[in-house]
């Protein structure tokens, strides 16, 4: 008997949403990815090697598994076949064998671009054409894949022959109960329609999407899983109740990059341990830092520093009632090893009131304030922890807690980037 399984973001996106699909894949016949463009960046990480997917799907160095860019998509061609070719001198073979898309999807041209550079900086776009060209999908006068290759350049004679009926195809590995991963990009809170618009992206990124962006029916799923950290980032603006520090002060930091150019090796080691004790002294500002030196929370698509907070359990519960969600994947545990204190969210304030449903009206979250619980760390490298009873007793009640608190069981810890640095909780949620 074949299972499909959603996997979408629980958050504002980067959750660790292709480390898990790659890993999940290794029983997965097929995996589509539904929705959005290369705003998107994925990361796999098998031993040295670092993949970084804008595009296709994070199941493709499986050898001898079908990927789908599903109708929900918008694809630069120029990128694509960047894509396509980069993995193709890295060894991995690309044919109609393993990679079809759909001749529905939408175009991004030169000129979505232009516009989305002129426009999107009040949102903080990823500048790569994305609303435009979802614009002109909804407007009617967009340019779909299936005509695109009928063109004669050299990316729509490279495209040709991976353009299908991709709806018919996944539905036939339905029929021949195949078991089916659909992965989503993105994060709830970005959703077109349930994000905190209108600094969101321009597609359903929740689970409903999955259905819409690749032409199946909602009776043909059977989980919906969503990836979320164990603590919360945003890139670009908007709000972000539980941010450590200002977004001013995370947009002007230099990259790890930058500051190991300029301090040397030894200089950034001296850094991160002032970073260190300042957070654990309670300063907010070097308590986000400290997440993001940890986490490498720097964007993969743009290069910019994430904005960090705490776990919110209102954004969780939100999560689990807009996707259904059958369980939870809590990636990037191990990035918390180092804090003494560690807080979860657990109401807002709103005017003198206390709120414990979250509300994707912006003007009232801006002005609410995050009540906290406090929990105790454990102070203790848990990138090698293979088993959940292994995990420091902290640990273990800080995933517990937020169980209790989401009413959402965890099926999966991530505690590294690394497709083996990861315990499995529940099985029966996966295939
Ligand atoms: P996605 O957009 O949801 O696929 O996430 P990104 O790839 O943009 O960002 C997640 C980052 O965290 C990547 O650099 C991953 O390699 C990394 N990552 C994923 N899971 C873990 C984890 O459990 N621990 C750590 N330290 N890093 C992780
Ligand atoms: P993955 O799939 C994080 C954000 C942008 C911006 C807003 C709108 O890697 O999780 P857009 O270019 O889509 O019009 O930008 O959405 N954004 C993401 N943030 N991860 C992503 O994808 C994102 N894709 C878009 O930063 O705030
Ligand atoms: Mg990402």
């Amino acid at each position: 008997m074949g299972k499909t399984i959603v996997i979408v973001g629980g958050q504002f996106g980067d959750e660790g949403k292709g480390k898990i699909v790659d890993f999940l894949t290794e029983k997965a016949d097929l995996v589509a990815r539904f929705n959005g463009g290369n705003n998107a960046g994925h990361t796999v990480v098998i031993k040295d090697d670092v993949f970084k997917f804008h595009l296709i799907p994070s199941g493709i160095i499986h050898k001898d598994k079908l990927n789908i860019m599903g109708n929900g998509m918008v694809i630069d061609p120029k990128d694509i076949v960047g894509e396509i070719e980069g993995l193709e001198e890295k060894g991995y073979n690309i044919s109609d064998k393993n990679l079809a898309i759909s001749g529905n999807a939408h175009v991004i041209l030169e000129k979505h671009i232009e516009e989305d550079k002129a426009t999107g900086g009040k949102i903080g776009t990823t500048s790569r054409g994305i609303g435009p060209c979802y614009k002109d999908k909804i407007a009617r006068t967009g340019l779909r894949m299936i005509d695109y290759v009928k063109e004669d350049n050299k990316y729509a004679r490279k495209l040709k022959p991976l353009v299908k009926d991709t709806s018919l195809m996944i539905n036939r590995y339905l029929d021949d109960k195949k078991n089916i991963l659909l992965e989503g990009a993105q994060g709830t809170l970005l959703d077109i329609d349930h994000g905190t618009y209108p600094f969101v992206t321009s597609s359903n990124v929740i689970a409903g999407g999955a259905c819409t962006g690749l032409g199946i029916g909602p009776t043909k799923i059977n989980k919906v899983i969503a990836i979320m950290k164990a603590y919360i980032t945003r890139v670009g603006s908007g709000v972000l109740i539980t941010e450590l520090g200002k977004e001013e002060q995370t947009k002007n930091e230099d990259s790890i990059d930058e500051l190991k150019k300029t301090l040397g090796e030894e200089g950034l080691s001296y850094l991160k341990r002032k970073i260190h004790n300042k957070s654990n002294e309670g300063d907010e500002y070097n308590q986000g830092r400290l997440l993001r030196f940890n986490g490498m929370e720097y964007g993969t698509t743009t290069g910019r520093p994430r904005r960090c907070g705490w776990f919110d359990v209102l954004i969780a519960k939100y999560a689990a009632r807009v996707n259904g969600l059958n369980a939870v994947v809590m990636t990037k545990l191990d990035v918390l090893d180092d804090f003494k204190k560690i807080k979860l969210c657990v109401a807002y304030e709103y005017k003198g009131t206390r709120l414990t449903e979250f509300t994707n009206n912006v003007k009232i979250l801006e002005q609410c304030r995050p009540i906290y619980e406090t929990m105790e760390g454990w102070c203790k490298d848990i990138t090698k922890v293979k088993e959940f009873k292994e995990l420091p007793k902290n640990a273990q009640k800080y995933i517990e807690r937020i169980e209790e608190l989401t009413k959402i069981p965890v099926c999966i810890i991530s505690v590294g980037p690394e497709r083996n640095q990861t315990i499995i909780l529940r099985k029966e949620d996966l295939f």
